[in-house]
């Protein structure tokens, strides 16, 4: 019904993703956007906005829609009954989580964070003036798992005011359990850490496993801001609309200060898709995730078949974290691009013998990477 395989020109668009690589024969397999066409439902709402032609302003928290259908979505996907004053919308996660430091953190506070990771949160604590401290993910016992020692202790130091956690994690596509989410509460509460949780990517769990939002945990509900977007699900990240969950009204305000005058309201288009999005797109989605775990095992088997590389299968996300330290080149990022095929670096995620490999793409276009690489 839904048309995954089709290859959709993007040339003249000027996206990222493809205008990093232009005039060249890599294929660009690096930032999070898919190549996927929305579902209709979302073309045909930002349709009908365009038709009726006015684009005035429109007050995110006064667009009765959109919060709707994040309640309801929340309710319906998680189990999690949440009240529209906790809603505060932001244009993206990258601004949450940096005005969540910037609200809650004093130049020279410690913010709490899991490496490997997402480029702009590892860079979010130095940009508002704090100090980055590093918990390691580890692989063992065939998971990879938060070094939970090393977050006790970075925990406990008496500058640590934030954790910015991403569940389900980038790159490692890890989603965490029940058990590990308690954990992390229990450190939180123990040391009075407050915890941003980006979990941008949770509606894409491909595994048969729930997702546990940070703000639904009764002990850190007063403790947390859950940061939340259709953007990588719906592939809507050109559209700019996320939001912030925020249960305890004094932090809630707090971020709403740290906001005002330096980041705009979420433009119209954003709301609108964002509407369609979570309420009218559910095959869409189930399709897409079953488009997206063919890819996955696909990939994962062909990673671990290519001389020096090695992948661990992930729960989550469209993307691969690809141990290419058995090649023992100086470059893998270098030996990918040789080859063809441009993946993230895994130097800017914080461990260069790796690379990430964005599999939202066409099984034609897939098979083509895979051919590079063992070429
Ligand atoms: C973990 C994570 N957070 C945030 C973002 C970006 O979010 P936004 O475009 O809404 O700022 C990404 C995009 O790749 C991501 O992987």
């Amino acid at each position: 019904m839904y048309n995954f395989d089709e290859r959709i020109n993007r040339d003249g668009t000027y996206s990222c993703k493809w205008e990093k690589y232009k005039g060249t024969d890599i294929l660009p397999m690096w930032i999070a956007d898919t190549e996927f066409k929305v579902a209709p439902a979302i073309q045909d709402a930002l349709r009908e906005s365009v038709d009726h032609g006015v684009f005035g302003y429109h007050i995110p928290a006064q667009y009765e829609p959109a919060n709707r259908a994040v309640i309801d979505w929340c309710k319906k996907e998680y189990d999690w009954e949440i009240q529209p004053s906790w809603i505060v919308w932001t244009p993206g996660v990258c601004p949450g989580f940096n005005i969540a430091i910037k609200a809650l953190c004093e130049p020279g506070d410690h913010v709490i964070i899991q490496t490997p990771n997402y480029p702009p949160i590892l860079a979010a604590p130095g940009i508002n003036q704090c100090e980055a401290v590093h918990v390691d993910t580890l692989w063992e016992d065939g998971q990879w798992h938060l070094d939970f020692a090393a977050l006790e202790q970075a925990a406990s130091h008496p500058k640590a005011k934030l954790m910015v956690l991403c569940n389900p994690m980038n790159p490692v596509g890890r989603v965490l359990s029940q058990d590990e989410i308690n954990r992390i509460a229990q450190i939180c509460s123990a040391h009075n850490v407050v915890l941003c949780s980006d979990e941008i990517h949770c509606d894409l769990i491909l595994d048969d496993l729930p997702h546990h939002p940070a703000g639904k945990q009764p002990s850190l509900a007063d403790r947390s801001i859950t940061l939340m977007a259709p953007n990588k699900t719906f592939n809507i990240a050109g559209l700019g609309a996320a939001y912030a969950i925020i249960p305890n009204p004094s932090l809630r305000h707090k971020f709403n200060l740290a906001l005002r005058g330096h980041v705009p309201w979420v433009n119209y288009m954003g709301l609108v898709a964002t509407s369609a999005a979570l309420t009218q797109c559910d095959d869409w989605l189930v399709a897409q995730k079953q488009y997206l775990r063919g890819n996955r095992d696909y990939l994962v088997e062909a990673i671990n078949q290519i001389e020096g590389l090695k992948a661990h299968s992930p729960e989550a996300t469209f993307l691969l974290w690809v141990d290419a330290s058995g090649l023992d080149v100086e470059d893998v990022q270098q030996w990918a691009e040789a080859k063809g095929v441009g993946p993230s670096p895994g130097k800017d995620f914080n461990l260069a013998s790796f690379f990430r490999l964005n599999y939202g793409v066409s099984r034609s276009m897939l098979e083509d990477v895979v051919a590079r690489l063992k070429s």
